[in-house]
């Protein structure tokens, strides 16, 4: 079934509307605690440092990895331009009229576009949220159409987080105990999907999601999100933690990939992004994926082939013999 129309319409026509579909079941609702007082614990990273092997930073990492699943990141090295100039051409797209917009409308083969990007099931409660999706890196001429609506900000922001994603990778595999480009090596190819979300003001923000709670596939995330609307909430024990913007940095996740290369040491955490009744919120994720993405069915949600399954425990056994050679009795964790 698809999604019938773009929320963003909706709330233009009538924002006080909040059609039967998108409305929570009630035992959704109370299903974690608000824990926003832990909202300062989230680790904050500086990449620099970590880069340049800062062993207190890369013990933060770790613990971060472990902890959290999330953290953000501070001294990337993108210039703030250039973050800036990825913002506003995603506002500006959200900001065309839809006769522009559904120009780019979700493409099945590709999988990129304009639109409801997942299968969604007859009754399934729907998110609070509109999205673009664009494919990043070796396949870019896979949406060929893409690049009249915002290829010089998209390109200069890709380009930036291709060299944060290696570098993320090198620290990563040497909190591993691996050699520095070992996760990068397992990458049959690093793809990189972006994701721009639009989350429309909502007049009763306690009944709908902007976005489902899941957990991110893939091996990293990296999401950018407005500097001052609060929307991301990432579960931490029993409850909710806000990851509350900080200018210029961005937010990092492991993904599900990555948890099951470090066996379970690394968590892929659940979150979920909500909305409030005054303020829109824009976002943009950038998810690598490990296998490129047209080979995966069901990429964005945490159910995964089989196949791939199968074959990440592979490369994951070879991490797992390469880190006890290395590093005794490291790279096992099973907890
Ligand atoms: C995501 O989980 O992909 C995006 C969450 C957000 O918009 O904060
Ligand atoms: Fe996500």
């Amino acid at each position: 079934v698809e999604k019938s129309e773009f929320i963003q319409e909706i709330v233009r026509r009538n924002p006080s509307c909040i059609p039967e579909r998108y409305h929570r079941r009630e035992e959704d609702k109370a299903k974690y605690v608000d824990m926003s007082a832990l909202a300062e614990d989230i680790p904050v990273l500086d990449l620099t440092l970590l880069s340049n092997g800062n062993k207190e930073e890369l013990q933060k990492l770790d613990n971060a990895c472990k902890d959290w699943g999330f953290f953000q990141v501070t001294n990337h090295g993108i210039a703030a331009e250039v973050l800036q100039g990825t913002k506003k051409a995603t506002a500006d797209f959200f900001n065309l009229p839809i006769q522009e917009k559904t120009k780019y409308s979700f493409h099945p083969e590709f999988k990129t576009g304009y639109g409801q990007p997942f299968p969604v099931a007859e009754n399934e409660i729907l998110d609070w949220s509109d999205s673009l999706l664009l494919l990043l890196g070796p396949s870019q001429n896979r949406f060929p159409n893409f690049g009249s609506c915002c290829k010089g900000a998209v390109e200069a922001y890709s380009d930036g987080i291709r060299k944060v994603t290696e570098e993320l990778f090198g620290c990563l595999s040497l909190i591993m105990g691996l050699e520095k480009d070992t996760l990068l090596g397992l990458h049959e190819e690093l793809t990189t999907v972006m994701q721009m979300n639009y989350y429309p003001l909502c007049s009763r923000p306690d009944q709908v999601l902007g976005l489902t709670s899941h957990t991110d596939l893939g091996t990293i995330a990296i999401l950018m999100q407005d500097d001052d609307v609060t929307g991301l909430q990432i579960r931490h024990n029993e409850g909710w933690v806000p990851v509350k913007p900080l200018p210029n940095s961005m937010v990092m996740n492991i993904g599900d990939i990555l948890e099951i290369w470090s066996n379970g040491k690394y968590k892929s955490i659940e979150h979920r992004a909500v909305t409030n009744e005054t303020r829109e919120r824009k976002s943009v994720g950038l998810f690598s994926l490990h296998t490129p993405q047209w080979k995966l069915n069901h990429w964005k949600t945490s159910w995964l082939p089989k196949s791939v399954v199968e074959s990440t425990k592979r490369s994951s056994m070879v991490i797992i013999s390469k880190g006890q050679s290395s590093e005794g009795s490291r790279g096992r964790n099973t907890s």
